[in-house]
């Protein structure tokens, strides 16, 4: 009977186990209700006397044992289940984190408010949806006006016309229609055109639209506001404006900054002059302002409208404006240091 309990002694003390359940079943065969040990216990009182002394503490030893080995076991376990299952080899060198970066047109779009920003110009937004009054007519393009033909339409329903806003002046109207001059407003925002895709053009593209109404507004301050613009966003101080027609300003102008003749680069996007166009803008159209309904007699007020594919492309000499849309992260990786 002794030599029994100390061969289990041996067999609790060699035995090991690698999962949960082994160590479960184990216990159970040992300590539990109907375990070894109880019925070991229960055979004491068989013992003989001069024998019960050394039975009686074997059969301790032994519980002592199993006790021990349960504790052990499950302890080990428990840490190695941590280890490889929840965490993982807690020692290995950690993965890069892959840091996404802003599109192009958000950082030029970005920059560019904050240029207007800081000389007091708000943000504005309107819809994309736009009807015909927003876009055309308010703008002193009424029906059948030949300049409605100088921007290709895309129309979603005819009669009561609407369609995708071809410019983000249609935002200028709304912003006037619902606040009192003074106005700064700038609204950066997508444009759609009926036009064929090419390296220089797309269907779809984003503008940024400039408006100022307030008394005595002058074509010279438009013109030191563009001149403010075109340093703080290129660097570069000469611009000239040459007259130009848009419905909705009279007198109207295209903007055009010198670039410069250093490169190759330079010559073929100036075409040799080293000149580069860059916008359009004059001085706001009585009747867009009565359109509105603000007096025309009281205020006045310029505008300006630029493409930001443009700005971007010419910042960072980006050759084909369909790269923008492509999504391929080759060319958006290089936008990484870039806020
Ligand atoms: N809306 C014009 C376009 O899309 C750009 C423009 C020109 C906006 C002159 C203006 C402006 O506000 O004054 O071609």
């Amino acid at each position: 009977m002794l030599d029994k309990v100390k061969e289990l002694i041996g067999d609790v003390q060699t035995f090991q186990a690698t999962t949960k359940e082994e160590v479960e079943a184990f216990r159970i065969k040992y300590l539990g209700s109907k375990g070894l040990l109880k019925g070991l216990f229960a055979e004491f009182r068989n013992v003989d006397d001069e024998l019960k002394k050394d039975f009686g503490q074997a059969l301790n030893n032994l519980r002592n044992a199993a006790e021990g080995k349960v504790a052990e076991l499950k302890e080990a376990l428990e840490n190695t289940v941590e280890e490889k299952g929840v965490y993982g080899d807690l020692t290995r060198p950690s993965e890069p984190i892959e840091l996404g970066s802003r599109h192009p047109i958000s950082i030029v779009k970005n920059r560019i408010i904050e240029v207007f920003n800081r000389i007091g110009f708000t943000v504005s937004e309107g819809p994309e949806i736009e009807d015909d009054w927003h876009n055309f007519t308010a703008l002193n393009l009424p029906e059948y006006h030949p300049a409605r033909d100088m921007q290709d339409t895309f129309f979603i329903e005819k009669n009561p016309d609407t369609l995708l806003r071809t410019h983000t002046s249609s935002v200028q109207v709304r912003y006037m229609e619902n606040n009192e001059p003074p106005i700064r407003t700038i609204s950066p925002g997508r444009v759609f055109r009926n036009e064929d895709i090419s390296a220089r053009a797309h269907c779809i593209f984003h503008q940024v639209e400039g408006l100022y109404i307030d008394t005595d507004v002058s074509f010279a301050d438009l013109k030191q506001v563009l001149l403010y613009f075109t340093k703080e966003m290129f660097g570069k101080s000469k611009i000239r404006l040459r007259p130009s027609y848009f419905p909705f300003t009279e007198p109207s102008a295209e903007v055009d900054i010198y670039w410069g003749l250093e490169t190759e680069t330079d010559y073929r996007i100036t075409k040799g002059t080293g000149w580069l166009e860059i916008m359009g803008c004059g001085m706001v159209d009585p009747n867009v302002l009565k359109n509105c309904n603000i007096d025309p007699t009281k205020y006045s007020g310029y505008a300006f409208g630029m493409g930001i594919e443009r700005i971007a492309m010419l910042l960072y000499q980006i050759p084909d404006i369909r790269m923008f849309y492509e999504n391929d992260v080759r060319f958006l990786e290089q936008f990484k240091s870039v806020i």
